[in-house]
């Protein structure tokens, strides 16, 4: 599936439904392999004077490891009316567990040494500007108990998007 280079601007889409709604599949790369992740939070914006993608990974997750080891990661915007099945799967099963891109049929393909999947519509193409482990202070006490109680606190990576791919 060809892709062609937009700018972020020309994205056109709701954060709100590419992320929250619709989902994300997050990618990266460590020692040759590649793993992924379905991630439903997340946004987009500006910091340190870019544009960026800003990500929230539990420790649990084996895709941190695949972070913590790359410089890049993607993220990956699937039709979940073709691809909701393969959403849930990717964020459901450990990649530790299952080569879950060897299940699931997605081909993997790479830009700025970052693997990225063949079937997504849109890709951000993200070189890793910073990484912050949650505290579990500054936040409200409910959502420390609803989201932290088992201590599987999140990482926030923040990613500059240096290349945004659009299905044409
Ligand atoms: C809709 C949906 C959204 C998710 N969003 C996140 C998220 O934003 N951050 C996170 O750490 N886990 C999230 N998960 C859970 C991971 O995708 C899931 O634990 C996955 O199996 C981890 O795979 P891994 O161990 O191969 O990294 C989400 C799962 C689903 C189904």
């Amino acid at each position: 599936m060809a892709k062609q280079e937009i700018a972020p601007e020309q994205l056109g889409r709701s954060v709100f439904e590419m992320i929250g709604k619709d989902w994300t599949l997050i990618a990266a790369k460590k020692e040759g392999r590649t793993n992924a992740m379905t991630a439903s939070w997340g946004g987009l914006g500006v910091l340190w004077g870019r544009d960026c993608a800003m990500i929230f990974v539990r420790k649990s997750r084996y895709t941190k490891e695949f972070l913590d080891a790359s410089p890049t990661f993607s993220l990956n915007f699937l039709d979940p009316k073709t691809y909701r099945s393969v959403q849930n799967y990717f964020g459901t099963v450990s990649g530790r567990d299952a080569d879950k891109i060897a299940v699931s049929g997605l081909h993997v393909e790479e830009a700025e040494d970052t693997p990225y999947f063949a079937e997504a519509g849109t890709v951000l193409v993200c070189r890793k500007a910073g990484h912050f482990d949650l505290p579990e202070s500054g936040m409200l006490p409910e959502v420390q108990q609803k989201w932290y109680a088992e201590h599987d606190d999140h990482t926030m990576y923040v990613g500059w998007i240096e290349k945004v791919l659009r299905e044409v």
